[in-house]
């Protein structure tokens, strides 16, 4: 099936990368080089919402002890974590991530989890096998978000459930204004100063872009229906905290 251009994240995103096929080795190699750095980024940055933001959310969506879990875009394995210790056993876990240095950080962190490095347009899983998908601030990074539901619903078991964490622009001018400034100005000179990497600072100023450029949250519920998933729902914590939840019928 054709992707649907309506449903690509965000427009390519020149001088970072200039054609949309340059989009994942551009990202494989900022995350492969930011990733020794990231744990400190997400937990330092990010309003100090590490690990206890993620497994709240994963909670209120409805993951529950002994359910198998799809952790995509698994990055280092924060939200992966998070999942593991509602879940019960790190067995339960599987995390599908393209960046192989992110794969490794999270391998070192959680040893028991099935590791497969793989992006969400394409996932290296049978049909119908988790009980819950879930997927932490990288919507922005797949290369169609209807393409990539079309998969998590394949691999979720009937009713089973996804969530999908990500950081929006808020309503409102004066917070718009706040957002801009922490994200554009403050969370890359921040990143350098804990980090001293320059890679590290990079990934953070493209993430800006990145969060100015996204498609309108009104679009991923879209896709969602799109891909056949019932029960689209967005909910806001924070203003910017978005949890994208739906269902496999
Ligand atoms: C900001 S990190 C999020 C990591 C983790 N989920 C968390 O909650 O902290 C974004 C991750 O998305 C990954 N990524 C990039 N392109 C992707 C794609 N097409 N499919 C899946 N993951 C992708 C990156 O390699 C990176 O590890």
């Amino acid at each position: 099936m054709d992707s649907d251009p309506r449903f690509k994240p965000h427009e390519v995103l020149a001088p970072h990368y200039s054609a949309p096929e340059d989009k994942q080795p551009f990202l494989r190699r900022v995350f492969d080089e930011s990733a020794p750095h990231y744990e400190r980024i997400a937990s330092w940055g990010f309003f100090g919402t590490g690990n206890w933001y993620r497994r709240w959310a994963l909670q209120r969506a409805g993951l529950k002890p002994g359910m198998a879990v799809v952790d995509v875009a698994a990055g280092t394995g924060i939200t992966a974590r998070a999942a593991a210790a509602i879940v019960g056993a790190p067995g339960l876990i599987t995390c599908i991530e393209p960046s192989l240095g992110m794969l490794r950080e999270s391998e070192r962190q959680l040893p028991e989890a099935q590791h497969l490095q793989a992006g969400a347009d394409a996932l290296p899983l049978p049909d119908a096998g988790c009980d819950f998908l879930s997927m932490g601030f990288a919507l922005r990074h797949v290369e169609n978000l209807e393409t990539a539901f079309r998969e998590f619903r394949r691999v979720l078991k009937p009713g089973g459930r996804l969530l999908i964490m990500d950081i929006t622009k808020p309503d409102g001018r004066v917070a718009n204004a706040v957002v801009k400034f922490y994200f554009r100005d403050f969370m890359p000179r921040f990143t350098r100063l804990i980090t001293g990497s320059r890679e590290a600072t990079y990934l953070m100023e493209y993430y800006w872009e990145t969060l100015d450029h996204m498609v309108d949250p009104t679009r991923v519920l879209e896709a969602l229906a799109a891909a056949g998933l019932d029960e689209p729902r967005r909910h806001v914590e924070a203003g910017i905290f978005s949890e994208y939840t739906a269902r496999r019928p």
